[in-house]
């Protein structure tokens, strides 16, 4: 189980202060015996409820910090439609002598949703990288689990997808050309519940290299009309010698409405040709796989320049 890679990426906390609504100035809710304190996760536009066992179905006095809220019956303090300003320290105590039965400590949020995944190629054919995303927010301590399979049977293989960032991972290792989908499995877990996402694809159809780098825009002396546009191939892209790749390229005058798209290009520099004279033109380009699997990469950072003008 060693590909099983767990990272939680929320601390949690016991104490939240007072807002002001119910306990008194300066009072935090936190007695000093945090560490005896049972937590607690409930689910926030839920009713909660708060239990005292000791109470064995009687009546407790329950506290809020040092706040006391008032005498409840069993089974005990029910917090209907819960807020983040319920959350905090909570005891309940012998109603006649106030001894001290139970503290619980209230930590609110959501279970975790179910993540929405992203996997992408962008270093074909050597690595497949995969983000994701909860939404809402669970607000608890949530763990990810992220592995992927490939193939049936006796000749499926799984692996870690190793983490690259607390909601990112990769695993390489990869079959070319496989007909058979690989299934990316990303499970969000926290103490109200856990979601796993499935994500299936064919390597090739998830190809889409980073964007093209180190672009440069010149004046080719003489021509007034031309720009020498170049570029390189992306860091993250391993080979391109063997995985070439092709470039489209979209280019607009300074201060013009029109935004013009060529290509594609299997070279890494262009002469775009018959360019108004003395105007500054902004250009970008974007890269594929140059047998069209996958998807174009977004647009670069743009460069600009002016053709050449004569002294
Ligand atoms: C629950 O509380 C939220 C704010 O804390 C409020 O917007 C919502 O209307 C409440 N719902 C009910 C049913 O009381
Ligand atoms: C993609 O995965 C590689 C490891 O295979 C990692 O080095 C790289 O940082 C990842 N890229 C992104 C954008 O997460
Ligand atoms: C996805 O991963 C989780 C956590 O490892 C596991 O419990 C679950 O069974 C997996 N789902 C599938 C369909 O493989």
């Amino acid at each position: 189980m060693k590909w099983l890679w767990v990272v939680a990426f929320v601390a949690p906390t016991c104490t939240v202060p007072y807002n002001g609504t119910a306990g008194s100035p300066g009072d935090n809710g936190d007695n000093g015996d945090r560490g005896r304190c049972a937590l607690q996760h409930g689910t926030l536009g839920t009713l909660v409820l708060l239990r005292c066992p000791a109470a064995a179905g009687g009546p407790a006095e329950w506290r809020w910090g040092r706040t006391v809220l008032g005498t409840y019956p069993a089974p005990g303090l029910a917090l209907p439609n819960a807020s983040l300003a319920h959350e905090g320290h909570y005891s309940c105590h012998h109603p006649g002598t106030g001894e001290t039965w139970a503290t619980v400590c209230l930590q609110l949020g959501y279970p975790p949703a179910l993540p929405a995944v992203e996997c992408w190629a962008i270093s074909y054919p050597q690595a497949v990288n995969c983000s994701w995303v909860l939404a809402p927010e669970p607000l608890l301590e949530t763990h990810f689990v992220a592995t992927y399979r490939h193939g049936v049977g006796g000749a499926t293989e799984m692996g870690e997808c190793v983490r690259t960032g607390p909601q990112s991972c990769s695993f390489g290792d990869l079959q070319m050309f496989s007909l058979t989908p690989y299934v990316v499995n990303v499970t969000a877990m926290n103490p109200l519940g856990s979601a796993s996402r499935l994500l299936p694809f064919l390597l090739e159809n998830i190809i889409k290299p980073d964007p093209p780098e180190d672009l440069r825009v010149s004046p080719i002396p003489g021509e007034t009309k031309k720009l020498l546009v170049e570029w390189s191939p992306p860091g993250s892209w391993p080979f391109p010698q063997y995985f070439p790749l092709k470039y489209r390229i979209r280019y607009a005058q300074e201060g013009g409405s029109v935004t013009k798209t060529i290509g594609p290009y299997e070279q890494t520099s262009y002469t775009l040709t018959g360019v108004p004279p003395r105007t500054l033109h902004h250009i970008q380009v974007a890269a594929k796989d140059f047998t069209d699997s996958g998807e174009f990469s977004a647009w670069s950072l743009p460069a600009s320049g002016m053709p050449w003008v004569e002294p």
